[in-house]
């Protein structure tokens, strides 16, 4: 398949060009910027290298540099903002530290549309975020466009085919980024469009039988969009010997057991339910730490799963991890481990079965289109993201059932509200917290000493950023009106409103 790889120099929107380019239909994957040249070369059809930008500027001992034989495999290169820096800096041009910084959106003005900016008008809007500006191109090359503070903003190598520009065309705020990233992909580097939903579909599928063969597996099914999407699909390929295992591990959405049972109980894979409540609570008893929860849940998980691959005779687990999990858990050198997601860093290292992730190069909206391809039923499509530990990291301090009951029926609440209010399917996800002090309040005359909740309400594309979600305040009163009024053992709630960074969605 027709890739381009996407060199990561630790920007924010590295992802996003990624994404942006499988929009387009043509596969690329993200990797890491000190990857050897000759890695590169052995790349099975490589078409071209994107150098992302990255918050360093290049004259920084430490800051990620490439090899410089990069620049010299014969495959088109596009720099992007550091990038574009970069390429002027390993090529012999001059980089210098801009005295002011042009962040925002801002006119470029268009002098060559011959090849990355064919089809611009003559004058585009473009997004910047940088300080550092290429000031002298290095020999053999020249300038595209230009804005107000940047007169080097786009240039061109023709004859090796490396290009540079210091803006941004992977956001939106570019008006015609996507031209200029199919003007790269498709027409300069001339990769085909070999990714589609369809595609990745079959190619998961003959993956999956060249993997597991004859073999039995178990697959770890939470019922979020990942591991249902990830069983269907397995089930496409190996049809029975695929047992499904759902762990009720007490620490579920409210109803879920039920839910579950009705979407996965008729199909043809074999559907298995582990009512498992009471080892986890007695596990988690006492335990505050977040990333112990996690590793103690992970655990258990794993041994359930090998329980109940026993009784199968099967040597794989097959998980829904995606790739925005395997990042978040520092698969990419400079992405820093945020939190150990189970599915991914909190696994045991000695384990007795094969983990199998059919879904590990994909992104959360490539994951919703292979579920609507596959027709799993929209209640699962449409449903929030949940943690694999569940509410265990959504009460902060020791996890008992009387709380997690509590945090299970106030999350319901907020579902619920958000459905009637219409947003349910226009923000990330929505749920409540339960801190482990309580606080004084007044009900019916009397002085109360109870729970306070925490609801968040987010909106993101990716998970990887977030923004709080600006709720009106009549539906956020009849939030917390409800969670009052039906929760007997809580007397506040309050509204979080930090976006993420810095904070992250969930608060452990
Ligand atoms: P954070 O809290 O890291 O969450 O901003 C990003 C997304 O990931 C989910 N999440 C998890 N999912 N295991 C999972 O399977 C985990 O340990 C875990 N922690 C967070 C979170 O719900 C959000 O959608």
């Amino acid at each position: 398949m027709d890739r381009i790889a996407v060199m990561d120099f630790g920007g924010q929107y590295c992802h996003l060009i990624a994404r942006r380019i499988r929009d387009l239909g043509v596969y690329c994957e993200v990797v890491p910027s000190d990857i050897r040249a000759d890695e590169l070369r052995n790349m099975d059809d490589l078409k071209g290298i994107i150098l992302s930008g990255g918050a360093a500027s290049v004259y920084d001992k430490t800051s990620p540099k490439c090899s410089p034989e990069i620049l010299k495999l014969g495959v088109p290169v596009l720099g992007i903002c550091y990038g574009h820096q970069l390429i002027a800096f390993m090529e012999k041009g001059v980089v210098r530290y801009g005295r002011e910084g042009e962040y925002g959106t801002t006119m470029l003005d268009v002098k060559d549309k011959n090849a990355i900016l064919k089809g611009l008008n003559r004058t585009e809007r473009v997004w910047m975020n940088h300080r550092d500006i290429v000031e002298r191109l290095p020999p053999g090359y020249k300038i595209l466009a230009s804005t107000q503070h940047s007169t080097i903003a786009a240039y061109a190598n023709y004859r090796k085919k490396i290009y540079g520009v210091q803006f941004h065309p992977e956001v939106t705020h570019t008006t015609r980024g996507m031209r200029i990233l199919k003007n790269f992909a498709r027409e300069i580097c001339k990769a085909r469009k070999e990714w589609s939903t369809q595609d990745f579909i079959d190619r998961a599928i003959k993956e999956t039988r060249q993997i597991i063969g004859n073999r039995k597996a178990v697959l770890g099914l939470s019922g979020g969009i990942d591991s249902s999407t990830a069983a269907v699909l397995v089930e496409k390929a190996i049809g029975k010997n695929l047992t499904a295992v759902y762990v009720d591990t007490g620490l579920m959405r409210y109803g879920e057991t039920e839910f579950m049972k009705k979407i996965f109980g008729r199909r043809s894979m074999r559907f298995r339910v582990v009512d498992a409540g009471r080892i986890f609570f007695k596990a988690l008893k006492g335990v505050t730490n977040p990333e112990k929860k996690r590793k103690i849940i992970g655990a258990l998980f794993v041994r359930i799963f090998e329980q109940e691959a026993a009784k199968e005779n099967a040597r794989v687990l097959i998980q829904g991890t995606i790739y925005s999990d395997r990042i978040e858990s520092g698969i990419t050198k400079h992405s820093s481990i945020i939190k150990s997601h189970h599915n991914v860093g909190g696994l045991p290292k000695k384990m007795n079965l094969e983990v199998y992730e059919p879904l590990r190069d994909i992104y959360k909206d490539e994951v919703r289109k292979v579920a609507r391809k596959l027709s799993l039923p929209q209640e699962i499509i449409n449903r929030h993201v949940f943690p694999g530990p569940g509410l265990a990291i959504r009460i902060i301090g020791d996890v008992t059932p009387e709380k997690t009951d509590i945090v299970r029926r106030a999350s319901y609440v907020v579902e619920e509200e958000l459905k009637k209010a219409g947003l349910y399917n226009k923000i990330w996800m929505g749920f409540a917290v339960l801190l482990s002090i309580k606080n004084v309040g007044i009900q019916g005359d009397q002085r109360t000493y109870r729970y306070p909740i925490v609801v968040r309400i987010i909106e993101s594309k990716d998970a990887m950023t977030a923004n709080f979600t600006k709720v009106s305040y009549q539906t956020l009163e009849k939030i917390a009106t409800r969670i009052v009024n039906e929760i007997k053992q809580v007397n506040r709630v309050v509204y979080d409103i930090t976006n993420k960074p810095p904070g992250t969605m969930e608060w452990e």
